[in-house]
C-alpha cells in the first residue's frame, strides 16, 4: 500500500480528532493558557460560535496543503490582520503547540510522525495568514 502523503495523514488524524466536540473546548483551552494577551482577545468572543468556526478553519488549512487555492485563507490573513483582530504573526507559534497538544490527547491512533506531519502541513495556511498582518 503506498504511504499517505502529510496532507492526508493528518486529514484522517482530523477526522478522528473532529469526532468529539470536545477536542475543540480542549484546545481553547489550551490555546487560552498559554498567553494572558491571547485570552483577552477573546473575552467577548461567543465560544461555541468560535469553536464551529475553528473547526472550518482548521479544513481550510488542510486542504489548502491538499492543493486547494488559498482565497479563505487570505480572508482569514485580513480578518486577523493588523487592521482587524490585531494577531501578531508571533502568535501563530502559540496556536500550533496548543493544538499539537490537543491532537496528542483526542486521536486514538496518534503516532510521533504526526507531529512533524501536522507542523508541516499547518505551516503553509499560517504562512497565508500572518503573512496578510
Ligand atoms: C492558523 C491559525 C488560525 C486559524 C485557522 C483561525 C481561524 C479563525 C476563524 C475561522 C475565525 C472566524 C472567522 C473570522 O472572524 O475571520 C477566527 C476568529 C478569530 N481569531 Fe483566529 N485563527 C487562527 C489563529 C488565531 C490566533 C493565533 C489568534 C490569537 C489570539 C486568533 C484570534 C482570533 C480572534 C480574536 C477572532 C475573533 C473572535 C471574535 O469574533 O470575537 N486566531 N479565527
Amino acid at each position: 500500500m503506498r504511504p499517505l502523503s502529510d496532507a492526508d495523514a493528518v486529514f484522517q488524524s482530523y477526522g478522528r480528532c473532529c469526532r468529539s466536540e470536545r477536542f475543540f473546548e480542549d484546545f481553547y483551552t489550551h490555546f487560552m493558557g498559554s498567553s494572558e494577551a491571547i485570552r483577552a482577545k477573546f473575552v467577548d468572543t461567543d465560544m461555541p460560535a468560535q469553536r464551529h468556526l475553528l473547526r472550518a478553519g482548521l479544513l481550510w488549512l488542510i486542504m489548502y496543503a491538499r492543493g486547494a487555492p488559498g482565497g479563505k485563507l487570505r480572508d482569514l490573513g485580513k480578518s486577523h490582520s493588523r487592521g482587524g483582530y490585531d494577531i501578531h504573526p508571533s502568535w501563530y507559534g502559540l496556536w500550533l503547540d496548543a493544538l499539537m497538544t490537543t491532537i496528542r490527547s483526542h486521536d486514538p491512533e496518534y503516532v510521533p510522525e504526526l507531529e512533524r506531519q501536522w507542523r508541516a502541513v499547518m505551516q503553509g495556511g499560517i504562512d497565508v495568514i500572518s503573512g496578510a498582518y
